[in-house]
């Protein structure tokens, strides 16, 4: 499918695709929304204390945006990341280079570029506090059992892939995540939150970002 950089709100760059009108991030804002849903509510709220060392699923690596702001506040954090990227239609390098993450956040360009170029399937540890895997695979093809703290679930909306927004799906992240291990969401559907509860997760609905109400964090219990 077709892909066009386009600029949010906030100034920070995502992808559009014209065939589904959807973007890989809020038009609002694309940082902000991941700092929002992500960060704040997602790795704050689970990190308290410094040299912890967590492990993060994303389903999505896209853009890198989630994995570049991950590492610069495992950074400020001072935890230990081990960061792994599901990822089924790889950017390429010239969209890479048009995303201007690095330049909105402060950051290195050398650093996002290498987020990108490293080889698939390989942990690389990065930082001191960030180690990266990037997968290439389908979702559906995800197995692990009891492996990770953190998930930020970051599909598609179910407007256009709802097959990924089913108790079939959200089986295999709570599978995935350990005892007491969270799912963030910006979606805050109802049927989302049905799916969700229906396979054992507790759900809590939390203030959305900027240009959206609500969002959703499941806990595994
Ligand atoms: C909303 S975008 C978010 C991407 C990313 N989190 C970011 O910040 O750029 C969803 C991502 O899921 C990927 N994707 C869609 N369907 C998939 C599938 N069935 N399996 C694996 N990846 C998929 C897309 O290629 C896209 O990169």
């Amino acid at each position: 499918m077709k892909r066009e950089i386009i600029i949010t709100a906030d100034g920070s760059a995502t992808i559009h695709i014209p065939e589904w009108n959807e973007q890989y991030h809020s038009k609002h804002g694309a940082i902000q929304e991941a700092y929002h849903v992500f960060i704040k509510h997602g790795l704050q709220h689970i990190c308290l204390k410094p040299n912890q060392s967590l492990s993060i699923l994303e389903i999505g690596f896209g853009t890198g945006l989630n994995a570049l702001i991950t590492l610069l506040e495992a950074e400020k954090l001072q935890i230990k990341i081990n960061y792994v990227g599901v990822e089924g239609y790889p950017v390429n390098s010239q969209e890479v280079e048009k995303l201007n993450y690095a330049s909105q956040l402060k950051s290195n360009i050398n650093l996002f570029r290498e987020l990108h170029n490293i080889a698939w399937e390989e942990a690389h540890q990065l930082t001191p506090y960030f180690s990266l895997q990037k997968q290439n695979k389908f979702f559906k093809e995800i197995k692990d059992k009891d492996s990770f703290n953190l998930i930020y679930f970051d599909a598609f909306g179910a407007r256009v892939q709802p097959e990924l927004w089913t108790e079939s799906i959200f089986k295999k992240m709570h599978h995935a995540l350990k005892n007491e291990g969270v799912l963030v969401t910006y979606s805050a559907k109802g049927s989302v939150r049905r799916a969700m509860q229906a396979v054992g997760f507790s759900v809590e609905k939390l203030p959305g970002p900027p240009g959206k109400r609500e969002m959703l964090r499941a806990t595994k219990l």
